[in-house]
């Protein structure tokens, strides 16, 4: 067995049952590879932290390389959308993300940005970015908003990664911004798929 394998399968075990969120093994294995062994050089950027499910697998893994810390991007005040969706009420995530990523000691590696993806790309330091998260607002407005934000941060050869392409319930729109991704010469034209993650590399800028 590989051994990043075996540090993410501990990691898993104790946070899967223990951190809400959607995310599942498989998808928090990817996000842990990449964060561990992907390629280029940069920030790691994630939009949509909840309470801290993917955070945690991205910072782990960079950790465990001793690479680049996780910019995590979140107003934290709930996604109306998916509220609204589910009936669920409106709760701040962010004490529960702050406690989860302090109890899985990845804290330090973790710099939290608690604000929308849109007012956050006027903060973050305008520097290059080797894998990128999007799994913020899911409406098609939402998901096109940060990827041409975003996506022209990322260094040639980054990953870009987004959840829930193949979720096609009412208002969700991922699948749409993505393949309007994928036929612009921002990444390869290429999906990459797990479980309900996909992905693509960024390619060199036409100019
Ligand atoms: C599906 S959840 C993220 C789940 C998380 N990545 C995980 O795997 O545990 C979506 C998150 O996006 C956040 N969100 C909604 N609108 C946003 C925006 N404009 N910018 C950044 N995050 C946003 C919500 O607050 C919510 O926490």
């Amino acid at each position: 067995m590989r051994p990043s394998f075996v540090s993410f399968a501990r990691l898993w075990a104790k946070a899967s049952p223990t951190v809400r969120g959607w995310l599942r093994a498989p998808d928090a294995y990817l996000l842990y590879q990449l964060a561990r062994g992907g390629p280029a050089s940069g920030q790691i950027v994630e939009i949509g932290s909840a309470w801290g499910r993917s955070t945690i697998a991205l910072a782990a893994g960079t950790r465990a390389a001793r690479r680049e810390r996780v910019i995590a991007i979140d107003p934290h005040g709930g996604d109306d959308w998916y509220l609204a969706e589910h009936d669920l009420a409106r709760e701040s995530s962010l004490a529960e993300f702050r406690d989860n990523i302090k109890r899985f000691g990845v804290d330090q590696w973790v710099d939290e940005v608690v604000m929308t993806s849109q007012a956050a790309a006027g903060v973050v330091a305008n520097e290059p970015i080797r894998l990128l998260f999007i799994d913020g607002l899911h409406t098609y407005e939402g998901v096109r908003s940060d990827i041409e934000t975003w996506v022209p941060r990322v260094v040639e050869g980054g990953v870009v990664v987004f959840d829930d392409y193949d979720n096609h319930d009412p208002g969700v729109g991922v699948q749409r911004a993505v393949d309007e991704l994928l036929a612009s010469d921002l990444v390869d034209g290429h999906l990459r798929k797990r479980f309900n993650l996909c992905w693509a590399y960024r390619l060199r800028d036409a100019g």
